[in-house]
């Protein structure tokens, strides 16, 4: 479950919650908020900055239980650090911090102020979504294969945003795309042996069935046969869980105009196939399918908002193993595009499948703009980090588009060049290209072998390598880019 949202006009001073929570900055500064309730409290607040038991250090935060003079039960005050230079990254630390000490405590429901404090660069809209998005994001437990953990007996389920009622679309906006995140975080944090090819096709046919302007259409091994999927069905042959491309329609706008699309990345496990992965980090590779979820989740909250625009979102599915009848290095494949690929590394298979899934949109929909979305290379996360997306188009202005959604939602992509001084390293003496592009720039040589497959279309890629999943023995899918994506698609209605 998602957290309810709504919006709070009353004051701090005066609101009546289990907890408000407010903000004050390293120098003593007190947000507004926060000095309502000190004026109210006869200097509550004030009284433990003074004794130093409050920093006002960035995501730090102090509990005060039942202070005199306002009704609100508790009050949670959360350091933001250094007052000069506060952002919106900052502000989305200090609500997840917010989140997470309010997620321990018995609160059924709270009233943030954090979304009246003045951020530069960022809007009290875009605030808004960030403060929602943190909070749910922080507040999200995995339950789908285990026992649920010890829960309070309260647990948070609403959260009061103060803000006016002009920021409605706003917060309407963030809910959908809440919704979208955490549909693809519990897909992708699910393991391999539940979240097959063939399951990721049963969600989107579920999600279809629900909605009215939704249709849903599968290819399985045979169709895809008999049209002439050469690469993606080499990648599907080392494993026993049969393949699938999934497609989803969304009809929110007139009916002659050209649909945007969505393409996303989805092996359900990644063990290299012949070339396979070493031991350390493998069963990360279960998040293979982030950039799946990720449109999957895009598509969602597209649907649920509304949006005045067509949408189609296509999910190639395979699972990467070795087998007897895997494909291996050197053998050539013919594509659905006719290219033909030479086969250098088996653990290069996101590029293979979704060079067909990109040539079958394209054609079957003629988009508009075509984005696809994958976890495609460890080149991208040396890069870049686990921050920003890699984003790849010979498109400027998409490019631009993408990553000011990215920067309004904090779900940030960086651009890498595409120039065509890199396509050689994709040279092969057998076939068209090859799969792989040597040493160097992997993330810019994947992205290379992909725009072979996207000719004459508006086209942008981004890989997520980095930033669909959290690393580490607790590191569970982020549901990063559901944000950006959407918010881009928000944008893309009046355009
Ligand atoms: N799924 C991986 C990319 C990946 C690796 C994502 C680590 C996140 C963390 C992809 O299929 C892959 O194996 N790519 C290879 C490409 C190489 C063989 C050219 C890689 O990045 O090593
Ligand atoms: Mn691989
Ligand atoms: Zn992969």
């Amino acid at each position: 479950m998602t957290l309810q949202f709504s919006l709070e006009a009353e004051s701090a001073d005066t609101v009546d919650t289990a907890c408000s929570i407010v903000g004050v900055f390293t120098d003593g500064t007190l947000s507004a908020a926060a000095s309502a309730i000190d004026r109210a409290s006869a200097g509550a607040i004030r009284q433990q900055l003074d004794s130093g038991d409050i920093s006002g250090k960035l995501a730090s935060s102090t509990l005060l239980f039942a202070p005199p003079g306002i009704l609100a039960q508790r009050v949670l005050i959360i350091g933001l650090g250094p007052q000069a230079g506060f952002d919106a990254a900052r502000l989305r630390k200090a609500a997840l911090a917010a989140a997470r000490a309010l997620d321990k405590l018995p609160t059924g429901d709270a009233v943030c102020y954090l979304t009246d404090l003045e951020v530069r660069g960022h809007d009290r809209a875009a605030c808004l979504g960030i403060v929602a998005l943190a909070f749910d994001y922080a507040v999200y437990h995995y339950t789908a294969t285990r026992k649920a953990r010890e829960a309070n007996s309260v647990r948070l389920s609403e959260v009061r945003l103060a803000g006016a009622a002009g920021l409605q679309p706003a917060l309407d906006q963030a809910n959908a795309i809440a919704a979208g995140v955490h549909f693809a975080r519990e897909l992708a944090n699910l393991p391999p042996n539940i979240c097959t090819p063939a399951h990721i096709a049963e969600q989107a046919r579920t999600f279809a069935a629900s909605e009215a302007n939704v249709s849903c259409q599968t290819l399985d091994r045979a169709a895809m046969e008999t049209l002439g999927f050469g690469a993606l069905l080499a990648v599907a042959r080392g494993s026993a869980h049969p393949p699938y491309l999934v497609a989803l329609e969304y009809r929110g706008g007139d009916a002659g105009q050209k649909p945007y699309a969505l393409v996303g990345k989805g092996v359900t496990f990644d063990a290299g196939g012949i070339n396979l992965k070493p031991t350390a980090g493998m069963e990360e590779m279960k998040f293979d399918m982030g950039g799946a979820a990720g449109v999957l989740g895009a598509f969602i909250a597209a649907v649920r908002l509304r949006l005045k625009l067509n949408l189609v979102c296509v999910v190639p599915t395979v699972e990467n193993m070795p087998g007897g009848d895997s494909y291996r290095p050197s053998d050539v494949l013919t594509s659905l595009s006719g290219q033909t690929i030479e086969v250098l590394n088996t653990d290069a298979e996101g590029r293979l499948i979704l060079c067909d899934a990109l040539t079958w949109t394209a054609q079957t929909f003629q988009p508009q703009v075509l984005i696809d979305v994958a976890t495609l290379t460890g080149a991208c996360v040396v890069a870049l980090g686990r921050h920003a997306s890699g984003l790849l188009s010979s498109d400027d202005a998409l490019a631009a588009q993408l990553i000011a959604a990215g920067e309004a939602t904090l779900d940030r992509a960086w651009r890498l060049p595409l120039w065509d001084d890199y396509q050689s390293q994709l040279d092969s003496t057998f076939a068209d290209m090859a799969n792989i592009g040597g040493k160097t720039a992997g993330a810019i040589t994947a992205a290379c072998f992909l725009s072979r497959f996207t000719r004459g279309q508006r086209w942008a890629h981004l890989d997520i390598a980095g930033t669909a999943w959290e690393e580490g023995r607790k590191g569970m899918a982020t549901g990063r880019p559901v944000a950006l994506l959407t918010q881009w698609l928000i944008a893309q209605q009046c355009a």
